[in-house]
């Protein structure tokens, strides 16, 4: 089974990179598969440590994706990392091994910390349509506008019936960004 997180990490220069990653838990173990070039996977290789943040902010999902990283964090407490303000857990994590792959390598961590904030407040379906239109969004370049159209309708009947204000947010960025790129490429076209 896959998680859908955040997972922070420490910049060479200290600074906080905040990204979104589903990874998979047994046994205290947690494996994150970053797919290369990935600045996450460059930070915790060389710093052998990161944050797994549980959150049900999706803005910050949708905020990775459309230029917005800059979500508020403060220091870990076991190790050189940060946690994202506001979330319902966090983890910290350890660097146990490394199953190097030319795309898309395996980081096996140990987790040697969690903390609990708030409880699991139930599903919410405009939760769910936003972290869905964010993997569509992710992959823009990848699939026809068709299918994207085709499944947009269909989780925008999520958002307009069960959203709250964070969810309407990030459900505009995304859409924003999307109706960027197709103007871009039309752009492009026209050259
Ligand atoms: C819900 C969700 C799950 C994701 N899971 C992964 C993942 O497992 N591996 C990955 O490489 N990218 C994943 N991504 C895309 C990364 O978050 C995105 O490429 C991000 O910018 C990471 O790149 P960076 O490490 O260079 O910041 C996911 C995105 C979303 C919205």
């Amino acid at each position: 089974m896959i998680f859908e997180t955040i997972v922070t990490t420490t910049n060479a220069d200290g600074s906080p990179h905040v990204a979104p990653f589903g990874v998979r838990e047994w046994d205290g173990m947690v494996l994150i598969a970053p797919f290369r070039p990935s600045a996450s996977l460059d930070n915790l290789l060389r710093g052998r440590c990161a944050v797994l943040n549980l959150t049900d902010d999706v803005r910050i999902f949708a905020g990775s994706l459309t230029g917005r990283r800059d979500w508020p964090v403060q220091h870990a407490e076991r190790i050189d990392g940060w946690v994202l303000e506001g979330a319902l857990a966090h983890r910290e994590l350890e660097l146990a091994e490394i199953r190097d792959d030319a795309t898309r390598p395996e980081l096996l961590f140990r987790v040697v910390h969690e903390r609990m904030y708030a409880p699991f407040r139930g599903f919410n379906r405009a939760q769910a349509a936003v972290i869905e239109a964010s993997v569509l969004v992710s992959r823009l370049h990848l699939l026809p506008a068709e299918k994207i159209d085709a499944e947009l309708k269909y989780l925008a009947i999520a958002i307009e019936k069960t959203a709250g204000e964070r969810e309407l947010q990030a459900w505009g960025w995304l859409m924003e960004k999307i109706e960027n790129f197709r103007a871009e490429q039309a752009g492009s076209n026209q050259a």
